[in-house]
């Protein structure tokens, strides 16, 4: 039997899509496509081309047509043919005349050296075997409707288990109706700011109101007070939305709640400020929950890091003190990788209707065996061993940079370490912009304290570098250690 197409196209790993075309007969044009192939980088150096017969019937040929094509290229240097592993496309052929050389990659698509970025968990540690284990369980138990169209608001399984982790784990009160499975914390904003959340702009979950706040029948509406410091890219897509974002000063208690005045909503990352690292004050805590009561307000709050705690009691959410007031939002990026885009967030009931509408009929944003997935991950516990064994390795990590700066540099602080996969390096003031330049030239990548800051804040916590200690891999932290140090100011205090 003549061995068909499909298992050729395993066999190269691709699908070979060649024209025959031209002056000269079908092998002088299957010659010319296939020269043609290799030197314009379509077939890369090493691919391994169909046998004869197959890409004969493929292409409706003769098999010694192919297989006199095929010798030609070889006599020519296009392609190789060894005993065993086949024709396969030449490793020089690809630089060969007019060949199309690979662009020099520039040094930042390649990486840093030294990757110090918070935002990542260690991408090494993501828990390939256990996550695999979790997706064969959910996909052999995965009833029939599971292939169809999803329900927006997420699976059940996974909504009833995130309802059971998140009240053991983070003190979040709620049932399953009120969880909305989601892309992670970028799209709930989207989903709570953006189009489409209430035809017309009125409707249970808005509160009315002029235009400039938000987009028309948005599920919530501006001016939205913020945290003086916090992600750009989250006040970015606020401001692509129309929505109005106000600054909070913070202090040593977190953000400054006594200031809230007119505002719709509060957007706050209470267990671990962002990226200053401190927790909101317990009384504060209260006092924004008044706050909301009082004016028919809303708290959002960011729970980004929430499960990774070091030295103090674990912070419960803000939702558990009034799920009524505060819609809780929480993903998967930072305890297992941002690259699954899975998160949740978890409503007051009038909000309900409002997000599943912004969400639209059916699940377009979150894979469905993923989220069955995630929910087999946390009933079996998995992810809670996965979440002890990091934080084990995340404290340790945070106790070598505390260690190695009191060894090279006493004089830099280092705040915001009780928690989280980064901290704070209280810098000398006027030598952050410099420290960041001197870092980028050693090959180290990390931010400076200052690109955190809303415009306008008035008052700024200084210069400083947020370091994310849990981004590179485990053998490479030990060098990037030594590399940040070599880069920090040199102490000026005058000698006492
Ligand atoms: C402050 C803050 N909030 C939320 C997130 C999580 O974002 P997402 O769930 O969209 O990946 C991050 C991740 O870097 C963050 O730094």
């Amino acid at each position: 039997m003549g061995e068909s197409w499909v298992n050729s196209a395993e066999r190269i790993g691709a699908d070979l899509h060649l024209e025959l075309s031209g002056p000269g007969g079908r092998r002088a044009a299957l010659i010319r496509a296939l020269r043609e192939a290799v030197r314009s980088g379509r077939l890369a150096a090493g691919t391994r081309l169909p046998p004869y017969r197959s890409l004969a019937a493929d292409l409706g040929v003769a098999r010694n047509t192919v297989a006199d094509a095929y010798a030609e290229l070889v006599a020519e240097g296009w392609l190789t043919a060894r005993q065993g592993s086949g024709t396969r496309v030449a490793d020089r052929a690809t630089l060969r005349g007019t060949a199309r050389v690979p662009k020099k990659t520039p040094a930042r698509a390649r990486g840093p050296r030294h990757d110090l970025r918070q935002g990542t968990p260690d991408a090494s540690a993501f828990p390939r075997a256990a996550w695999l284990a979790s997706y064969r369980r959910a996909l052999h138990q995965a009833p029939n409707e599971v292939f169809g169209p999803g329900d927006p608001a997420g699976r059940r399984e996974l909504r009833e288990a995130l309802t059971e982790y998140l009240a053991r784990a983070r003190g979040v009160r709620t049932d399953p109706d009120r969880v909305v499975v989601c892309s992670g914390f970028a799209h709930a904003l989207r989903l709570l700011f953006g189009p489409g959340g209430h035809g017309g702009g009125g409707g249970q979950g808005g509160h009315g109101g002029q235009g400039g706040q938000g987009g028309t029948g948005a599920v919530l509406r501006g001016p939205l007070a913020v945290e003086a410091y916090g992600l750009g890219f989250h006040r970015e897509l606020l401001t692509a939305a129309g929505v109005r974002t106000v600054p909070l000063p913070l202090d040593g208690d977190g953000a400054r709640v006594d200031l809230l005045e007119r505002e719709r909503a509060v957007l706050l990352t209470p267990a671990h400020q962002f990226p200053t690292g401190g927790p909101l004050h317990a009384t504060r805590r209260a006092a924004v929950i008044d706050w909301a009561r009082a004016r028919g307000a809303v708290v959002l709050e960011d729970d980004y890091d929430g499960e990774f705690r070091y030295d103090r009691r674990p912070v419960g959410a803000v939702q558990g003190l009034d799920p009524e007031r505060v819609i809780h939002i929480g993903s998967v990026s930072k305890s297992l990788t941002p690259a699954l885009r899975l998160g949740w967030m978890v409503l007051p009931e009038r909000y309900v209707d409002g997000v599943l509408a912004a969400k639209g009929e059916r699940e377009a944003w979150v894979s469905v065996l993923d989220q069955l997935t995630l929910a087999d991950f946390l009933t079996s516990g998995s992810y809670d061993r996965h979440v002890r064994r990091m934080r084990q390795r995340y404290r340790a990590r945070r106790d070598r940079l505390v260690a190695a700066l009191a060894e090279h540099a006493p004089h830099v602080e280092v705040t915001g370490i009780a928690a989280g996969l980064h901290a704070v390096l209280r810098l000398p003031p006027g030598t952050e912009r410099s420290t960041v330049k001197a870092a980028a030239w050693r090959g180290i990548a990390l931010d400076g304290l200052s690109a955190f800051r809303h415009p306008g804040t008035d008052t700024p916590a200084g210069d400083g570098l947020v370091v994310g200690y849990a981004t590179p891999p485990e053998h490479a932290f030990g060098a990037a250690l030594e590399a940040l140090c070599g880069v920090l100011p040199p102490d000026d205090r005058p000698a006492t």
